[in-house]
């Protein structure tokens, strides 16, 4: 069983996996990176299935996920932005959550440490953190940070973004500019758009891989105490 869980519900093999892999690899732990993408989670239709025993009732990709957090000791879960929230895919997966781990005083989450990766089209990350936050809260996962990332508009691959005024690509650079790998953002390239950026600013590989370093301790200190607690 892996020690820490990073689930992405982002695109497969976009800046939102690539971000959590990074901070996960800085942890030096064992872990399992689950995408979202392409799986089933539907949202939650507040049925009270899940009263008796903390577990949706529905059969879809949810619930094996679920169980693997549950057994984790540290969790990193990672979303894009749509439309000034996290998107819908993250969205179900907290909701059935929050909900199914909710019952009577029984929060299977609570106390776990975890991280947030936040990635939308302009690199700012807020709205991803406000809500994956909110929900971290009510499951009693402690926060331990968050790491924020430009991510690549669908714009950038569509065929016809550059000449596009309704995209994303059009907030970054001016139509007509060719798109060539280095105007592409990834996360050892921030914001190709801007020209005077420091080197960690434009390369957050480090940024994210010491998130992971510092979770890995918050973990270690964490069993430390406890042990320390149980010889008591
Ligand atoms: C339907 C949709 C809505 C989006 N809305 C926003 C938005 O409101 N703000 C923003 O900055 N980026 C927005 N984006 C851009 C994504 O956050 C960005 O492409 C991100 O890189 C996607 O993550 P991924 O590459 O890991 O899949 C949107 C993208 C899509 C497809």
């Amino acid at each position: 069983m892996a020690e820490i869980i990073g689930i992405s519900a982002g695109r497969k093999n976009k800046i939102t996996e690539s971000l959590i892999e990074t901070i996960l690899q800085g942890t030096g732990k064992s872990y399992e990176l689950i995408s979202l993408s392409g799986k089933l989670v539907r949202p939650c239709e507040a049925c009270n299935g899940c009263v008796k025993n903390n577990r949706c009732v529905f059969q879809d990709d949810f619930l094996p996920i679920v169980e693997k957090m549950y057994q984790s000791e540290g969790i990193v879960f990672g979303a894009p932005t749509y439309w000034d929230h996290m998107n819908a895919k993250g969205q179900a997966f907290w909701e059935k959550l929050c909900f199914s781990g909710r019952h009577n005083g029984v929060f299977p989450l609570r106390g776990k440490p975890g991280v947030i990766a936040a990635v939308d089209g302009i690199g700012d990350g807020k709205h991803v953190i406000r809500d994956v936050k909110k929900y971290y809260d009510d499951a009693g996962i402690n926060l331990v940070g968050n790491v924020v990332a430009q991510g690549e508009y669908a714009c950038f691959t569509c065929g016809y973004g550059n000449y596009c005024p309704d995209g994303g690509f059009a907030e970054l650079f001016p139509l007509g500019t060719p798109i060539t790998e280095d105007i592409k953002p990834s996360i050892s390239n921030q914001h190709p758009e801007i020209c005077d950026l420091k080197p960690e600013e434009r390369n957050i590989k480090e940024k994210a891989k010491n998130m992971g370093a510092i979770l890995a301790k918050v973990i270690d200190n964490h069993k430390k105490q406890q042990g320390l607690f149980n010889e008591e």
